[in-house]
């Protein structure tokens, strides 16, 4: 899977190279409503492409779920889809996830090639073998560890895709920076994403964000050490994005993530004193681009509670990454509720909210 993703210069010579050159009966195309209509005919001309048969299920993370896995495996089934064929994934990480998971356990498991066409899936989603259905209102619950065959990335796909979107998916490269190193960090926030993005500069910063995702991912893949810096931000992250649900107020994931980012620093400074100076330009930067995530001291045993209860947790204690310094990951750290309020106090100062 490592040596199978590419930064695309020229994604339809590329695909149509690796379609025709790979061994397979049939092919099969999966998009959502969103992506059918404006990633399906950029790629058109690839004639393997054109003659797929589609399967279009609705948009939105509310559809990843059984009853589109039932539609995606009757429409495999009908079409005569066998061990040999093939489904390539065009859209988010709503379709690669679900793609992914539909693929691995149709006649027990078919291969898939990613496409990517949010910066969500391209730096994170589409990558690493993760696969997942949301099932009884719990996220990712049913899934497996699928890795694609190939992964086909090219940034053109998001000029289509809205700021939030793309604000989201920056929030895991932020991450990805600050789990790697300095100079990858430095690019990172470079970038202002107030004016409209150069897509060769980007495409050359995703193929940097993917490399740090890949790195760790090969060197653990099911997730037993090191992969979990990949969490780093998300402990404080998704319960924010869980309290945004439950209070009907909805955040796309990585804003959510760009906030837990903030608290997972300010944790990191207390408890492994990564340098205040990196803090404040992180916030700055987070300030500069990303809208207040908006909660108060109410929301605290709320948000304690999510904690608790994540699914990465073990034996009752709220599991965090944690950062010494930038690259400088030190995973299966722990932190009291004291320390954590503190987080949540920083994060409200910082945005004066
Ligand atoms: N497997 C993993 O490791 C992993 C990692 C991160 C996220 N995820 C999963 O990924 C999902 C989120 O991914 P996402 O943020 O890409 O969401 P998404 O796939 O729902 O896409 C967001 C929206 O953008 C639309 N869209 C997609 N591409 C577009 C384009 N080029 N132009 C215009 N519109 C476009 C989609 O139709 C959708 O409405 C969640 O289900 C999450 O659990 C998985
Ligand atoms: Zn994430």
């Amino acid at each position: 899977m490592m040596n199978n993703t590419f930064i695309c210069k020229d994604l339809k010579a590329e695909l149509q190279e690796y379609l025709s050159s790979l061994p397979h009966d049939k092919l099969f195309v999966l998009t959502d409503t969103n992506t059918q209509q404006k990633c399906l005919p950029l790629l058109q001309d690839i004639p393997a492409i054109r003659n797929a048969p589609l399967i279009t299920v609705p948009s939105g993370d509310t559809h990843k779920e059984l009853e589109q896995l039932s539609f995606i495996w009757s429409h495999l089934s009908r079409e005569g889809a066998s061990r040999d064929s093939v489904l390539l994934n065009l859209g988010g990480g709503m379709i690669t996830d679900m793609g992914g998971f539909a693929a691995a356990v149709f006649k027990r498991g078919i291969r898939t090639i990613n496409v990517p066409t949010t910066l969500m899936a391209s730096v994170d989603a589409a990558i690493g073998g993760k696969t997942a259905v949301n099932f009884n209102g719990l996220k990712n619950e049913i899934g497996s560890f699928h890795p694609p065959l190939a992964v086909f990335i090219d940034c053109g796909f998001l000029r289509t895709l809205d700021k939030d979107n793309i604000l989201s998916g920056y929030a895991e490269m932020i991450k990805h920076g600050l789990i790697s190193s300095p100079q990858t960090y430095a690019s990172v926030l470079a970038l202002d994403l107030n004016s409209p993005p150069d897509y060769t500069t980007l495409n050359q910063m995703v193929a940097c964000s993917v490399a740090v995702k890949e790195r760790i991912v090969k060197e653990d893949p099911k997730e037993k050490g090191i992969r979990k810096a990949l969490n780093f931000g998300h402990t404080v992250g998704h319960a924010l994005e869980s309290l945004s649900f439950i209070k009907h107020t909805p955040l796309l994931h990585g804003h959510a993530v760009a906030a837990g980012i903030i608290c997972e620093l300010y944790l990191s400074h207390k408890l492994c004193a990564f340098p205040m100076p990196e803090l404040s330009r992180t916030v700055h930067y987070i300030k500069t681009h990303y809208s207040p995530t908006l909660f108060t001291c109410n929301d605290y045993d709320t948000l304690c509670e999510l904690m608790t209860h994540d699914k990465k947790n073990e034996g009752g204690t709220i599991n965090f990454t944690l950062l010494a310094g930038i690259g400088d990951v030190r995973i299966n750290q722990t932190a009291d509720r004291e320390k954590i309020l503190d987080s949540l106090d920083f994060y409200r100062e910082s945005f004066g909210i």
